[in-house]
């Protein structure tokens, strides 16, 4: 009985060990450090595709940058170099300028705007379009919240207060009109080499979500947070096309199953994470200021000056519209 069991066992083991060794294991490029959105999502996609394929596919999580700056992991990517990149939407724009109606200013103004526009007919349009531009396809979408301003030198509540700082930017011309609307010039600046400039005083200030500024430990260089609610931060995952166009239709069914999965696993991550992570700034250290006005005068100077700006480059002022009315808002003129 006993031989019985143990050849039983070493069988499945044996079956086991054969399956590993067949399994295809994919890179994921992840832009920020541990403990943030971005993990937590890239988790959910790792735990997602090895169940939908049996464990016939897996892939490791390459945290902090380390297969590349995320703008450079995008053309990565698309030359087929890198399997699957984590990054912030705003770092896409430069390939696909139609998501930067996702980064135009105060256009997404909650956590659910971002789920119904990324996950309804806006967002499959976008994800054709970035096929086409930028030779990557969205599989998932990551939510990480409102990027609010951090700095190092004082509290912030008015335009007027921003005036003097130095603030990086990621190279996002969006973002860095936006800033130029509230009367600064912005740093455009690579995501890893921020800390480093935050640290040594090369810039003062910068804008990412609670879970980024808590996954990249800037509260150890930063000070003063504002609640700006300029732009929602949503952090694709994104697959070399090239690669996704070897698969059989049934694996490439089990990888959008396993982005989709990873997308719901993001959206609670996001609910049940962001005031813990908020209250452990505060505790260490960091301090809080809301906008004077409730942020009335950055809305009125961002949107009037940035969004006709982009009209052409988004792909002209319907593609924006169409945003909008999806949301019950009032169309752009
Ligand atoms: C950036 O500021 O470049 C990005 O938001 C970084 C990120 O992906 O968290």
């Amino acid at each position: 009985m006993n031989i019985a069991r143990n050849l039983l066992a070493g069988t499945a083991l044996a079956l086991m060990a054969s399956v590993q060794a067949y399994a295809t294991e994919y890179r994921v490029a992840v832009g920020d450090g541990a403990g943030g959105t971005q993990e937590a999502f890239g988790k959910a996609f790792v735990e997602a595709l090895e169940q939908e394929t049996g464990g016939e596919m897996t892939a490791k999580l390459f945290l902090n940058g380390q297969l590349g700056d995320e703008q450079d992991t995008v053309t990565a990517a698309a030359t087929g170099t890198l399997d699957f990149s984590i990054l912030a939407i705003n770092n896409i724009t430069p390939f696909s300028p139609s998501v930067g109606t996702l980064t135009l200013p105060y256009v997404i103004l909650s956590q659910d705007d971002a789920e119904q526009v990324t996950q309804g007919d806006v967002g499959q349009q976008m994800i054709e379009k970035t096929v086409e531009d930028a030779g990557v396809r969205i599989i998932g979408w990551g939510y990480s919240g409102f990027r609010v301003l951090t700095n190092s030198k004082k509290p912030v509540s008015s335009v007027a207060d921003l005036q003097g700082l130095v603030v990086r930017v990621p190279k996002n011309e969006i973002m860095i009109e936006t800033y130029k609307s509230w009367g600064i010039n912005p740093t455009p600046m690579a995501w890893g080499e921020t800390f480093a400039a935050l640290q040594q005083k090369v810039v003062d200030g910068q804008d990412n979500p609670y879970m980024t500024v808590y996954a990249m430990k800037f509260d150890e260089v930063q000070k003063h947070i504002t609640e700006l609610r300029y732009i929602f931060s949503i952090e694709p995952l994104i697959v070399s096309e090239a690669l996704f166009e070897s698969l059989s239709d049934e694996q490439q069914a089990q990888v959008l199953a396993a982005g989709e999965a990873a997308t719901q696993a993001s959206s609670v991550f996001l609910r049940e994470q962001e005031s813990r992570i908020k209250e452990e700034l505060v505790a260490r250290g960091m301090e809080i200021t809301a906008p004077a006005d409730d942020e009335q005068e950055f809305i009125d100077l961002a949107t009037a000056a940035v969004w006709p700006k982009f009209y052409d480059q988004i792909g002209g002022v319907e593609v924006l519209n169409e945003v909008l009315t999806s949301l019950g808002r009032p169309a752009a003129e």
